[in-house]
């Protein structure tokens, strides 16, 4: 029997690289990133076998970046929210994002839960968006929180406590480097990694099928023989 991708993840990188070789500046390539998101997500949706689409958006390492970068990718968070609501509706998607979304200015933070009760009734697919996402970060919230309802911290209860507590089958990662940054440590203890070199925003649907057609092929032993 071949493998299911339930829950797909990926790192999107490459935005700034791709903004550089068409000598844009590289909020340029963030804008064509979230583009990409958009027939990422409406394809993830209509595949019957993915449950589960993770992006990682923006990193609790993200605020390092140039003030202006960080502002930008605010303002284009709360576009893309706003334009992809109908998008998410049509496609019976439920948006939800993880990571310490108290972060985010009130204004942002509203718009993410506005997108989240808006669509939590659709049945499809769930489109996690992970914003100010760090795994390191959730775990330690998921075990304070654990102590503070006096819960015993076990595999079990430690991973109902997460942001997102479904396993993570197929972990992509764009942009030709070959680490996780902090992304779904624990989720992603048996994913099967999967690397390319195409910058996000030159991601397509049929490059995400095949890289579904060889993760199917893959012998998922997880610790066993
Ligand atoms: C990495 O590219 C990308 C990110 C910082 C996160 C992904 C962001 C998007 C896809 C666009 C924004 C999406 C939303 C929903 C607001 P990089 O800048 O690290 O690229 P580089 O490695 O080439 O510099």
């Amino acid at each position: 029997m071949s493998n299911l991708p339930r829950h797909v993840a990926i790192i999107m990188d490459g935005n700034g690289r791709w903004a550089q070789q068409q000598e844009q500046p590289r909020v340029k390539g963030h804008e064509r990133g979230a583009e990409v998101i958009r027939d990422i997500v409406t394809f993830a949706s209509r595949h019957e076998e993915i449950s589960t689409l993770t992006l990682y958006a923006f990193s609790t390492e993200n605020w390092k970046r140039p003030k202006v970068e960080v502002d930008f990718l605010m303002k284009l968070l709360n576009r893309y929210l706003k334009k992809e609501l109908p998008i998410y509706l049509e496609n019976n998607v439920r948006f939800c994002a993880i990571g310490d979304v108290s972060g985010f200015s009130g204004k942002l933070q509203k718009l993410i839960r506005e997108t989240e009760e808006k669509t939590a009734h659709c049945t499809g697919l769930t489109q996690n968006l992970a914003l100010n996402y760090g795994a390191k970060d959730e775990i330690v919230r998921a075990v304070n929180t654990l102590q503070a309802e006096g819960r015993v911290v076990t595999s079990e209860s430690l991973n109902s406590a997460l942001d997102t507590p479904q396993s993570v089958d197929l972990l992509i990662r764009t942009g030709g480097d070959h680490r996780l940054s902090n992304f779904l440590l624990w989720q992603a203890a048996y994913a099967e990694l999967f690397f390319t070199r195409t910058l996000w925003p030159d991601f397509t649907s049929h490059e995400l099928q095949s890289i579904i057609d060889r993760f199917k092929s893959v012998e998922r032993r997880f610790g066993g023989l």
